[in-house]
Parts: C-alpha cells; sequence; structure tokens
C-alpha cells in the first residue's frame, strides 16, 4: 500500500516508518526537519533496500498548502509531525495553531482529495484529558485540556469525527472496505512515549534527559516531589499498536480513538532510579536535584488500555526492561559518535 508519514524522521514517526517497511509498504516521509533527524531514516533506507519498497523522503512544511498540492495520492496517512512542546503552545501561539491545526485542514483537504482511505492520527493522553477525574482514565472521559498544546491536539481527532460521520450519513463515504470510497479514521492518544531516538528538545523526553545529563555527570532534576506519576510506554508498543489499528481498518471500519500506554502509573523518583540502575557504571551522580512542580503539569496520570487490549494488542515492555534497553542503544551510539 501506498502511505505518507509526516512527521516520520522524528522519534516516534521513524519508528512508524520502519515497521510499514517491514510490511512492504511503499512510505513517503514528509518532514521540515525541526527536530526530525536525518540518522532516524538511516534504517528506514536499509529497510526499504532489503524489502524492495519505495522510501521517498520530502523536506516540506505541512502547514503550507503547497506542501500538499504537491504529494501524490496515498492511501494511508500516519499523520505524527506536530508542535509538541507544552510551552511553545503558550508563547508561540502562531506555530501551535499553524502546526496543529491548518495543518490539519490542507491534510482534510487533501484526504477528500485524494480518497485516502485511512488515517491515523497520534493524539496525546495526558494534555488531553487534563486533571483526570478517573485513573485509570478511559476514552469516555471528557476532553479538557488544561493547555494550548492539548486544544490544539484534539482538534484533528474532534474534526474528522464529525466530518466522517457527516460525510458517511450522506453516503459519500462507506463503511465497506471492498468500495472505493471507503474510510476510517483512528486516533491513538498516546502516555508519555520512551525509547531509543527520543530527543531531549523542548521539555518531553524525561528519560533521555535523565540519561544525558547522568552521562554528562550532572545531577537531573525532578520537578515536584517525585512521587508525581506518569504512564511511560516504549516506543516500540506505540508502533505495534499503530499497525493493530491499521490492520484492523482494512478489514473493517474503527473510527475510534484508542489509549495507548501500560496501565501502570511510574513515579519520577523511580524514573530516575530505574536510569541511574542502568547507567551505574558509567556516572559518579547518585542524587537527583528538586524544584517545584512546573505550571500546567498534571499530578498523576494514567490511561486504561482496555480498548486496545480488545483488538489483541498489548504491551510487551515493562518499564525497566524499556529503560535498560534505551540506555543500551544510547551508549552503543555515543561509543559510535566517539569512534
Ligand atoms: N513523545 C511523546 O511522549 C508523545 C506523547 C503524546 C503524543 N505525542 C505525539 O506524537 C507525535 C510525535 O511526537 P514525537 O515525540 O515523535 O516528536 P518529534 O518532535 O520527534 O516528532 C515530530 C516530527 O514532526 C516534524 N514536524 C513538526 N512540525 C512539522 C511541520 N510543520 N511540517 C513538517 N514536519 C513537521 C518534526 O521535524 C519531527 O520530525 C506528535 O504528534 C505528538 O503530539 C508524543
Amino acid at each position: 500500500m501506498k502511505t505518507l508519514v509526516t512527521g516520520g524522521a522524528g522519534f516516534i514517526g521513524s519508528n512508524i516508518v520502519d515497521a510499514l517497511l517491514k510490511k512492504r509498504h511503499d512510505v513517503i516521509v514528509v518532514d521540515n526537519f525541526y527536530s526530525g533527524r536525518e540518522k532516524n531514516l538511516i534504517e528506514a533506507k536499509k529497510i526499504a533496500q532489503e524489502m524492495n519498497v519505495e522510501l521517498s523522503i520530502v523536506k516540506a512544511d505541512i502547514s503550507v498548502e503547497k506542501t500538499w498540492k504537491e504529494l501524490p495520492p496515498v492511501q494511508a496517512i500516519f499523520h505524527i509531525a506536530a508542535q509538541t512542546s507544552v510551552t511553545a503552545s503558550v508563547l508561540e501561539s502562531d506555530r501551535d495553531f499553524s502546526w496543529n491545526i491548518l495543518a490539519a485542514k490542507y491534510l482534510v483537504e487533501y484526504i477528500k482529495r485524494n480518497k485516502t482511505q485511512f488515517l491515523l492520527y497520534s493524539n496525546t493522553a495526558g494534555a488531553l484529558y487534563g486533571v483526570p477525574p478517573v485513573i485509570p482514565t478511559n476514552e469516555t472521559q471528557p476532553l479538557h485540556p488544561i493547555c494550548p498544546y492539548g486544544a490544539t491536539k484534539s482538534f484533528l481527532e474532534t474534526y474528522i469525527r464529525a466530518l466522517t460521520e457527516s460525510l458517511k450519513m450522506e453516503g459519500k463515504w462507506s463503511n465497506d472496505p471492498k468500495k472505493e470510497n471507503y474510510f476510517s479514521w483512528a486516533s491513538l492518544r498516546l502516555g508519555n512515549v520512551y525509547g531509543p531516538r527520543q530527543i531531549t528538545k523542548g521539555e518531553a523526553g524525561v528519560v533521555p534527559i535523565f540519561i544525558e545529563k547522568l552521562f554528562a555527570q550532572e545531577a537531573p532534576t525532578i520537578f515536584g516531589s517525585g512521587k508525581e506519576t506518569r504512564d511511560y510506554v516504549h516506543v516500540h508498543d506505540v508502533v505495534s499498536a499503530f499497525m493493530t489499528v491499521f490492520e484492523k481498518q482494512q478489514k473493517e471500519k474503527v473510527d475510534e480513538a484508542y489509549n495507548v500506554g501500560t496501565g501502570v502509573p511510574t513515579q519520577t523518583s523511580d524514573v530516575f532510579k530505574n536510569v541511574l540502575n542502568s547507567m551505574k557504571d558509567k556516572t559518579k551522580v547518585s542524587e537527583a536535584k528538586h524544584s517545584s512542580l512546573r505550571p500546567g503539569e498534571l499530578e498523576e496520570s494514567c490511561l486504561d488500555i482496555s480498548k486496545l487490549k480488545k483488538l489483541g494488542w498489548a504491551p510487551a515492555w515493562n518499564f525497566e526492561k524499556g529503560v535498560t534497553q534505551t540506555v543500551k542503544v544510547y551508549l552503543e551510539n555515543e561509543k559510535e559518535t566517539k569512534a
């Protein structure tokens, strides 16, 4: 199948690109390389050659209409690119609107123009639910973003749900996968994703931030008491979630949102302990610094993942195993860079 991955040079996007190529799909990556990296696509280039499938890389901004007009038609879009910083969403509204909302407008127009059949969207979970009324939080809880990032990310899911229902009611789009006008969307609401290729740009990525600090022999900062919890999910589990939903869509319509996490809350102090434990012979640091919780930060977050589990998906990486693997890859890359 011909597929398009926006943000395909980024952390999550590039891991999805690898998985699509391994399944023998052709892939077009569109990325402006703001936080995406050429090196994230080295593996993809090798896989494309081995599998004899096409990989093309387009350096372009998805908030520009011309980008979408110049892209060839594809059957499936994995929409992963976004403005991802909570702080930037407060201070740089223009960029947040452009990348998360204006880009979504052009994406929808592209889908209509080219009769794209599948849309898989990487939504956020934490910023979407706000202060969760129920923990673990399930998909039926109201969306109550408490930062602009959560609000702009929520737009595409809400819009595509409404548009799809309207066009299906009018008979313009179909629920039948055998029909040419079949369309199915899915929004994957991701917990705190970590794993190889994650960078420390901005405030996200506590795992790589801790790794880098410890490697530099500096004490990392824990914001808050350390008892704050997040649902940390390994990027390989996120990729398998996307693949599970994509396979389901090829058999029957989905048109649903799914939480993607582990259902296990992990305290920030345990993140530090796990990273420190995996790096104990590489660092002299033994304690973290503490600072107050930043504005807009949640005290608790954990996702109910039972809806996605019903599709046969389950997370395969517990946090300890995931951190050990992430640290191992980081240290190997450091060695290669120095060699
Ligand atoms: N990492 C997480 O913990 C997490 C959690 C929840 C949701 N998400 C969502 O997952 C997606 C990917 O996040 P990530 O952590 O891989 O971040 P990332 O920064 O590594 O990936 C984003 C990619 O999109 C590209 N991009 C951004 N704006 C663009 C534009 N206007 N035009 C073209 N390319 C553009 C960047 O260069 C980058 O390659 C985002 O949609 C984010 O909201 C991530």
